[in-house]
């Protein structure tokens, strides 16, 4: 058994997890997102200062409530890339700090890696190998996962923004606030899904030929904006809850004939946008139709969290990878691909 303690700071949570294994002991989150709202996105030496100053106490928060000492973890986990380069080295130099000072090893790992390792807290089940929908602020895409730790497929992405960008520019647009997605989701329970007929990008049938399992939502983004010029009585939750189905209706679809293709009849939805209520109610009824087992980790831990990051590290961890080096860089850009540092 091991204890492993992960820490996120890749953006503005600065989050402490705890896992024992697959169990899930603590998950402490202190977020700076307040302090961005007013300019409508995370500004990046905000969110530096904001993990500097929470940092000790998320830590002393998250060992309480797991009650264990730091003398009883047995490894540090710590987003390492991708993310803002300085809110991901304070984690980083923490991280390293606490597995020098603990003599304890240290588990850079991939931030979009660990956002599908959470699925495994406080669950048995193989998820090997399935097909991964990874939709975050930053990133959105559709993955082949043999082994999380060590082989990872990438087969398709946004070309453009991706979808959590979306729903956070339509909301900026609209004036809902920021981060845009809890506000379109609930803006959307009490409008027309069909209400606004908005492109779905990339699923025309030349377009399905280049890109089968890539997304663009800049053109949706485009079309919502001239209706909203076009259209100054619009209603806002008709707008919310058309776009929503666009951009979910192409994910699943996307996402469905992943699986098709490759005969991986197991879906795992990942990320920020998979705490989306519509995303979470048409991807079960779409999967049951494709015989597609379908796995979505709790509300709670699709957005950041530190949970992931110990449940990716404790992965690594039982799938024998080797430790990282104490002095590990931050990389801002780091693609899937590198899974651990
Ligand atoms: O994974 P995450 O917490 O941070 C990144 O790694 O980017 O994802 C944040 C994104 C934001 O764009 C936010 O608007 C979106 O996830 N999000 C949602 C919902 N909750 C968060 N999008 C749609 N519906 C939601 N309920
Ligand atoms: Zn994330």
């Amino acid at each position: 058994m091991a204890l492993v303690l992960g820490i996120e700071t890749s953006c503005d949570e600065t989050a402490v997890g705890i896992v024992n294994e697959r169990k899930l002991l603590a998950n402490v989150i202190s977020s700076s997102v307040e302090q961005h709202a007013r300019f409508g996105g995370v500004v990046p030496e905000v969110a530096s200062r904001a993990h500097l100053e929470a940092m000790q106490q998320v830590i002393k928060q998250a060992l309480k409530d797991a009650s264990v000492t730091l003398k009883d973890i047995d490894a540090i986990a710590v987003t390492a890339g991708p993310g803002l380069i300085g809110a991901l080295l304070v984690g980083v130099s923490s991280a390293s700090g606490l597995a020098l000072a603990l003599d304890k090893p240290l588990y850079g790992v991939n931030h979009l890696s660990a956002h599908i390792a959470v699925d495994q807290l406080d669950n048995d089940v193989v998820m090997q190998p399935t097909i991964a929908l990874l939709v975050s602020g930053g990133h959105s895409s559709i993955l082949q996962v043999n082994n999380l730790a060590k082989d990872v497929i990438v087969k398709g992405a946004t070309i453009d923004d991706a979808a959590g960008e979306a729903f956070d520019k339509i909301a900026r647009i609209m004036g809902l606030g920021f981060p845009g997605g809890p506000v379109i989701d609930k803006q959307a329970v009490s409008g027309g899904r069909d209400a606004i007929n908005f492109p779905r990008g990339l699923t025309q049938s030349t377009d399905l030929e280049k890109h089968p399992y890539d997304f663009s939502f800049s053109g949706l983004k485009t079309a919502v904006s001239r209706y909203l010029q076009q259209t100054p009585n619009y209603k806002k939750s008709d707008v919310a809850a058309s776009f929503q189905e666009a951009v979910v209706d192409v994910l699943i679809s996307k996402s469905l004939s992943a699986c098709k293709e490759s005969g991986i009849d197991r879906l795992v939805i990942a990320g920020g946008v998979a705490a989306n209520s519509r995303l979470r109610e048409l991807a079960k009824q779409r999967c049951e139709l494709s015989k597609v087992e379908l796995r979505i980790p709790p509300i709670g831990l699709c957005t950041d969290n530190g949970a992931m990051v110990a449940a990716m590290g404790s992965l690594a961890i039982s799938q024998g990878v080797a430790p990282s080096q104490i002095g590990i860089s931050a990389d801002s850009a780091a693609s899937i691909a590198q899974v651990i540092w």
